[in-house]
């Protein structure tokens, strides 16, 4: 019997590790246990998402919560160490680019326990984002990288990561949401909140350059709130930028837009319920950028670059700003993009994480 432990920190990683679960249950000789390190708490961003994706409680909850970077990084190092001495796991998997993802490699790679990270390769060239910092650190010492897309292996091999270590299994996230399908598409998320469907946009925003600093997120509120007298607007508002909005003086400037309805984070299959029916995304999301590019949904990301350019080549992903957001955006309201079609990004990476572990363990790999 080998026991894996997966790590799961912040909202993201939630809906990657779900179908990695479901698709190790298939295993009787796998004992798949669930690590939370308390990085996101709140039950808007947590606990919502074990219900929506019907993960199993975790066995660990290691209740970090926020902090700075070196406060939460240390504290998830501290506790997950503990768990890694008394567990002796395997294998512990690791996803996306988040500040436990980071923390709980550099503990099993000083434990010598292997590693695997699913969504590696990923990058954005931009090392102000701390999860830049998070991806490379983390793909420099694992010992098995699961990439969604060429770019990722490129990136990687171009790092110096032998090539037996990585494989290409697709998209994690497209499989939580045909997974869920049946779900988000009984959940009719824009009638409940009296939204005519494809007659709205959805947006979400956290990153700190967007929201950190009074600046931008004044010119980012200034734009919205003129993009909504074209087209009402939903907006889930993440905790950092609720607090931030308050700091700077910009909640009741924001209420006062009537076109603008500003509701509490969603939960997995209400959220994406609400993709399905909008007419366009702004995001700075990286998530959104990819199950928008999935489903053929305009996307308008408030950034200066992504790391995950394939959904700009192949998917229906724009960078923007605050300056050219409405000009960008009318042009998308006009037409429609055709649904893309990007390869292995098919709701059947699960699977193939699975059978890449099989054959690794039958051929003594790890
Ligand atoms: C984190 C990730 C980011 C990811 C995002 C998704 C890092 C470096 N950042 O950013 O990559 O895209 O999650 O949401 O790992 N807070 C709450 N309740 C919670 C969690 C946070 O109120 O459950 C508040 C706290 O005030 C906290 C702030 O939000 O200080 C930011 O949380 P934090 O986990 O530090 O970063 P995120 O911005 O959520």
């Amino acid at each position: 019997m080998k026991k894996i432990i997966s790590v799961v920190g912040a909202r993201p990683n939630f809906m990657k590790v779900a179908p990695v679960h479901n698709a190790l249950k298939q295993y009787p000789d796998i004992r798949h246990l669930i690590c939370h390190t308390g990085q996101h708490y709140d039950e808007k961003m947590s606990k919502v998402f074990f219900e929506d994706l019907e993960l199993p409680q975790p066995e660990f909850y290691l209740g970090v919560g926020s902090g700075t970077h070196a406060e939460q990084t240390a504290r998830v190092m501290v506790e997950f160490e503990k768990v890694i001495d008394r567990e002796h796991p395997d294998l512990v998997i690791v996803v996306g680019d988040v500040n436990s993802t980071i923390a709980c490699s550099l503990v099993a790679a000083k434990a010598l326990v292997p590693i695997a990270h699913v969504e590696a390769g990923l990058r954005s060239f931009d090392r102000t984002m701390p999860e830049e910092i998070n991806r490379i650190a983390t793909d420099a010492i694992v010992d098995l990288l699961w990439t969604p897309s060429p770019d990722g292996d490129e990136h990687l091999l171009a790092e110096g990561i032998a090539p037996e270590k990585i494989e290409r299994v697709g998209n994690i996230m497209i499989d939580s949401f045909e997974l869920m399908r049946p779900r988000i598409d009984a959940a009719n998320m824009a009638m409940r909140l009296g939204r005519e469907p494809h007659r709205y946009g959805v947006v979400t925003l956290h990153r700190p350059s967007n929201v950190d600093a009074k600046g931008p997120l004044t010119r980012i509120v200034d734009e919205l709130i003129a993009v909504s007298s074209e087209l009402p607007l939903v907006f889930p508002v993440h905790p950092r930028t609720r607090s931030r909005l308050a700091e700077f003086g910009l909640q009741s400037h924001l209420e006062s837009a009537s076109q603008i309805q500003l509701v509490e984070p969603m939960a997995y299959i209400e959220f994406m319920s609400l993709v399905v029916d909008c007419a366009l995304a702004i995001t700075d999301s990286g998530g959104i950028q990819e199950e928008t590019s999935y489903l053929g949904i305009p996307c308008f990301t408030l950034r200066d670059n992504t790391e995950r350019p394939i959904t700009i080549t192949e998917g229906t992903n724009r960078l923007v700003n605050a300056e050219n957001l409405r000009g960008l955006l009318r042009s998308a309201l006009d037409s429609r993009p055709q649904r893309p079609v990007i390869a292995l990004w098919d709701g059947k990476t699960a699977a193939r994480v699975a059978s890449n572990l099989k054959r690794r363990a039958e051929s003594g790999a790890n």
